[in-house]
């Protein structure tokens, strides 16, 4: 693995070049390329086989950066640069002609962050050029949030990998927009939750977020069309109002199981599970800080051990929380038991 390691500069040449460049970022790994080539942004999405309208966020590491690429920056929208960047938020601003319309599709948006990760802003200040990048994996897998995972679905199409250990939060940004009433809209939920946003104007969760998008529907953002994170696993939510409950219905289904299941829980409650031979039991963690970090690789983890039905436990939709449900329900592609 030649390719892989912490080679700033050979990573910004890579990029210039037009090359594609795994980076880290504190939300996820991104697969990025010099946004304003056309050439390089094209490469992405045949490298993760990306549905052909789904835009990508664009990464800068200053606000003078930001403002090279976009126009009519609102004042809501400035509020939430100064506050949250760098940071996981990424915001649907209008986009100036630099950028090509393979970034955006052919939307007139697009949609920028700065994020907060060391190797990440001095890759960008390095290139001297802003890196358009979605999440390092191929189109409908878990984000890619360490390195090993990455290399083996990615290493055909890309020239270099920035290594930096695993992913601090575990899932991507929030995505918003602010209308024009100033009202900021929660596209895709993440780390900065809607009390944080509360802070600078009303806010509302896009009921897409939650339940499932046709594709004949009209949405907001077009990555809520498609499916996403799913294993190759059967994957169910189980939902319970109380610990009791989810606990008696976990050891229920084990009685009953003669398929290779898992389970994804809570700390708190793996020791009551039953142990049986045809039964994994994957750690969540204790906290939703925790949870959030864990997800994507568990889900990863779900195919390799050849499970053939894994159990979600629920979590609370408060703070990060809501934005690890709309992960595991689109990964349980909205299969949800409430018990
Ligand atoms: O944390 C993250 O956001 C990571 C890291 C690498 O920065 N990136 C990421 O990118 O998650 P991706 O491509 O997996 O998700 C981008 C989301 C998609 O749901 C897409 O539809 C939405 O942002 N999006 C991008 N541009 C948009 C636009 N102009 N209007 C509406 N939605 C947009
Ligand atoms: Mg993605």
């Amino acid at each position: 693995m030649e390719n892989v390691g912490k080679d700033i500069d050979r990573a910004a040449k890579d990029l210039i070049l037009g090359n594609l460049v795994v980076f880290p970022t504190e939300t996820v790994y991104g697969l990025g390329a010099n946004a304003l080539n056309e050439k390089a942004v094209k490469s992405i999405f045949k490298a993760k086989n990306r549905p052909k309208d789904n835009p990508l966020i664009v990464h800068v590491s200053s606000i003078e950066m930001a403002e090279k690429i976009v126009t009519n920056i609102s004042e809501i929208e400035r509020k939430l640069m100064n506050m949250f960047w760098p940071g996981p938020l990424s915001i649907i601003l209008t986009k100036n002609d630099i950028i090509p319309d393979a970034v955006t599709c052919g939307l007139n948006t697009v949609s920028v962050r700065m994020p907060d990760n060391k190797l990440a802003l001095e890759l960008i200040q390095k290139a001297n050029i802003p890196i358009a990048a979605p999440s390092a994996n191929k189109s409908g897998k878990p984000s890619g949030t360490n390195i090993e995972d990455i290399y083996d679905e990615l290493k055909e199409d890309v020239a270099y990998f920035l290594d930096d250990g695993r992913s601090k939060i575990g899932i991507e940004s929030t995505v918003v927009k602010v209308n024009e009433d100033g009202k900021i809209v929660i596209l895709r939920p993440g780390k900065i939750t809607v009390e944080d946003l509360e802070k600078i104007s009303k806010v509302e969760v896009d009921k897409n977020c939650f339940r499932e998008v046709k594709k004949e529907d009209i949405a907001l953002s077009p990555g809520m069309k498609h499916r996403h994170y799913a294993p190759n696993a059967k994957c169910t939510l189980l939902s319970a109002n109380d610990k009791k409950k989810m606990i008696e219905k976990i050891n229920d289904i084990i009685i009953n199981s003669s398929e290779n299941i898992a389970f994804m829980v809570m700390e708190d409650i793996i020791d009551s599970v039953n142990k049986k031979e045809n039964v994994k039991v994957y750690n969540l963690g204790s906290t939703l800080d925790e949870v959030s970090k864990n997800i994507f690789n568990s889900l990863r983890k779900i195919d390799k051990d050849n499970i053939d039905i894994c159990y979600i436990q629920a979590v609370e939709k408060k703070g990060i929380g809501l934005g690890i449900m709309n992960r595991i329900i689109r990964a349980c592609e909205y299969n949800i038991v409430e018990v």
